[in-house]
């Protein structure tokens, strides 16, 4: 089986469209753009399109890549005290003269729809509900989820242990509401084979491309691919997709898998607060 992330993706920001279609104000999300970093540009272009799609106002902030970090933090402040702006989202990466970590405290945790912030990562610690859930950790478990598939009980490994996937999947997948039992390899991991051959879930989100091979996974496995890197001109994942496709019990493609539920889950994200009763 193919996860088609495309069409899943497609049915919630159809979804959002209808609610934001019940509300008195259109919600506003923000995207900050630093720099020239040509891969940000492509990723705000398709974040500001599922926008217009769904109803949300947005506003593309362009920053020039010399900026200070305390120009920079004033732009978050101002956007932090509009009351037309309910998400902010800060494009990663940002310029070596930058703190990232300066600036995404800086963010309102109630705006911070990227759910990068210690407020919004200590709430999805404690598994508390009103916070913002990382918006591809939390595309990933519905892609798995809307595909039939479940989460329960399963052996999930974890590729992969960046702040803005790996760490936070971990923790999410380990809540009650998903009960998987979850294994985090990375860059110092031996012998990366005798995890993944034991994952009942593979999630790749290490960057690497085409780490995970058809020797490496059990057939019975799901491989979540998460990676995006290009070679020759060509999307690829962390995945070998055209060796696994028909050896595996079911894996998402690139591009067409996680990426359109991570947009999806951004829009989410952003109705979010305005969403509750
Ligand atoms: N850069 C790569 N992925 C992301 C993301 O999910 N959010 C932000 N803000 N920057 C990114």
């Amino acid at each position: 089986m193919i996860l088609n992330g495309k069409a899943i993706a497609d049915t919630i920001l159809d979804e959002v469209a209808r609610k934001v279609q019940t509300f008195s104000r259109s919600p506003g999300l923000a995207f900050v753009l630093v720099g020239e970093h040509a891969p940000s540009f492509t990723y705000v272009n398709m974040k500001a399109k599922a926008c217009l799609r769904t109803g949300i106002r947005s506003r593309i902030v362009r920053l020039p890549t010399l900026i200070t970090e305390k120009e920079l933090l004033g732009e978050i402040e101002k956007l932090n005290l509009d009351p037309h702006i309910d998400g902010i989202l800060v494009q990663m990466p940002l310029p070596p003269q930058i703190d990232a970590r300066k600036v995404i405290f800086s963010i309102d945790p109630e705006k911070d729809v990227d759910g990068f912030h210690p407020v919004n990562q200590g709430k999805l610690f404690y598994s508390d509900p009103s916070g913002f859930v990382p918006c591809t950790p939390l595309g990933i478990t519905l892609l798995v989820e809307k595909s039939g598939l479940s989460w329960e009980s399963k052996h999930v490994v974890i590729v992969g242990r960046s702040t803005i996937v790996g760490k936070p999947l971990a923790n999410l997948l380990m809540q009650k509401r998903y009960n998987a039992t979850v294994t985090v390899c990375h860059t110092a991991t031996e012998n990366l084979s005798r995890h993944t051959k034991a994952a009942d879930i593979v999630v790749a989100c290490s960057g690497i491309p085409h780490l995970i091979q058809r020797g490496m996974v059990s057939p019975r496995s799901v491989v979540v691919d998460v990676g995006i890197s290009r070679r020759e001109g060509k999307l690829c994942g962390d995945a070998d997709f055209e060796s696994l496709v028909n050896h595996v019990a079911a894996i998402s493609p690139v591009p067409g898998g996680v990426g359109p539920m991570t947009i999806a889950c951004l829009m989410q994200n952003t109705i979010k607060k305005q969403g509750m009763p």
